[in-house]
């Protein structure tokens, strides 16, 4: 058991209060954030004359050597330290001897941790945002391919008007798209620096916190030293926009399962995104899918539990703090992990257009179409309303759909039809004739294409 603080102390801790103590276990991810920390940190303790060149250069050739054997696997990071940071102190002074120990100088372990989790999470909003651009690009690709892919568009999960494939995926697109400007948003917000706020009060001695954080690519040092080392919102707002990813996702998987169903029979899922059952040699189960909407509440639960761990915690540090790290991991690995499976199922899956237009056809997605129609030819609306409910009724006990009835029988329930019904009703008008921006229609839809493929490629 080695430990930073032993000075005061005159026992050994107990075994059992030292592990519930430590973090080493899941803290150990942050070794290249903390030995980046600590280069900026002397680089500026050198240019303020607080460490000679010559400590400078040995700390930093020191901490780059240990970075590198850790990279390669020569050095392991193993539990007989408390956590990372007194791991990479000790084996500093160890190898370089007397300089290692000036390392802390002008530093604690709170502004240190801060910094590390700052850097950490940098990275991964820049890495999620990635991973979601590519979502992206398989979501625009199917919209281009599926401009006149005729399919229901549903309210309260019954079929309510003809939309398109592309439109329904649309929908997901802008979906993403926020996520990803969620990600941007938390990134500017964040990306002050913490370090030089020392336990909480800052220190005596004479620090250029600017320099630290231009060297680390922060906007600026933060402006308050408790909330420096007391501020975990972005870490709360990071699990509340990976929540709101997962939730998304959860939707979607919600659909293919849907979809992907027997009563549905819309898309196929690939064989290398699905498994089959031990029992029942006829299955193909959509697991990828459903372990993805199953995931979602281990997000939403990190999130939650982060949020109960700071309601309470006075200024400034506290212990709670480090409870932060397993449900943050734990989400970025999940979400990660979540949106590389679904955009690999995606990209694989078979879409059956016939299958979606006949769908649409035998739900009445037309009838309000039928009705609009009544209606350019001179009847009430409310009139209109009726006689179409009189036709769907008849086609619902004859088991037909709408463009399936003769003229005769569209004759018979009101005089006003024509041979032109069967154009009006179409899938392909009923989709063409609605083309605001927004709306399913092939210009409009195109035209939106080409605004998101402007925003995919203007980075
Ligand atoms: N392992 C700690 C954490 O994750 C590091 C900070 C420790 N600071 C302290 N004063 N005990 O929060």
């Amino acid at each position: 058991m080695a430990q930073l603080w032993g000075g005061r102390f005159t026992k050994e801790t107990d075994q059992l209060v030292y592990d519930f103590n430590a973090s080493i276990l899941f803290d150990k991810r942050l070794y290249r954030q903390d030995i980046r920390g600590s280069i900026a940190h002397v680089t500026m303790l050198a240019a303020r004359k607080i460490l000679t060149e010559e400590e400078k250069t040995r700390i930093i050739e020191g901490l780059e050597g240990i970075l590198a054997d850790l990279e390669s696997g020569r050095l392991e990071i193993t539990s007989e330290y408390e956590d990372i940071h007194s791991f990479v102190e000790a084996v500093l002074t160890e190898r370089i001897g007397e300089a290692g120990k000036k390392l802390h100088t002008g530093r604690s372990r709170n502004d240190q941790v801060a910094l590390d989790m700052k850097l950490y999470i940098r990275d991964e909003l820049t890495e999620l945002d990635l991973l979601l651009k590519e979502l992206l690009d398989v979501l625009l690709g199917l919209m281009k391919e599926h401009v006149e892919t005729y399919m229901p568009g549903f309210t309260h999960l019954q079929k309510a008007q003809p939309i398109t494939l592309s439109h329904h995926l649309g929908a997901y697109f802008e979906m993403f798209k926020r996520d990803r400007g969620r990600m941007h948003d938390i990134y500017h917000r964040m990306n002050l620096c913490p370090l030089g706020a020392g336990a909480l009060a800052g220190t005596t001695y004479p620090l250029d916190r600017e320099y630290t954080a231009s060297l680390l690519g922060f906007d600026g040092p933060t402006l308050n030293s408790i909330d420096s080392v007391a501020d975990r919102d972005y870490l709360i707002e990071f699990l509340s926009a990976m929540s709101t990813v997962m939730m998304h996702l959860s939707r979607f998987s919600e659909e293919v399962i849907l979809w992907n169903s027997n009563e549905y029979k819309f898309v196929e899922i690939d064989d290398a995104y699905s498994t089959g059952s031990s029992i029942m040699p006829q299955k193909k189960n959509p697991d990828i899918a459903e372990l993805v909407r199953g995931k979602t509440g281990r997000v939403y639960g990190a999130l939650v539990s982060l949020l109960t761990t700071m309601k309470g915690i006075p200024l400034a540090y506290n212990k709670d703090m480090q409870e932060d790290k397993e449900v943050v991991f734990d989400a970025i690995d999940t979400t990660k992990g979540c949106v590389v499976l679904f955009t690999g199922m995606l990209r694989t899956m078979k879409f059956r257009k016939e299958q979606m237009e006949a769908s649409a056809k035998h739900g009445f997605t037309n009838a309000t179409d039928a009705a609009d129609y009544l209606v350019k030819h001179g009847v009430p609306f409310r009139d209109a309303h009726g006689i179409v409910g009189r036709l769907v009724l008849y086609c619902i006990e004859k088991g037909i759909a709408l463009d399936d009835m003769s003229l005769e029988e569209f004759r018979e329930i009101s005089p006003v039809f024509e041979a032109d019904i069967y154009e009006a009703i179409s899938m392909k008008t009923c989709v063409e004739m609605r083309n605001t921006i927004g709306a399913p229609g092939k210009a409009a839809m195109e035209k939106v294409i080409a605004l998101e493929e402007a925003y995919l490629s203007g980075e």
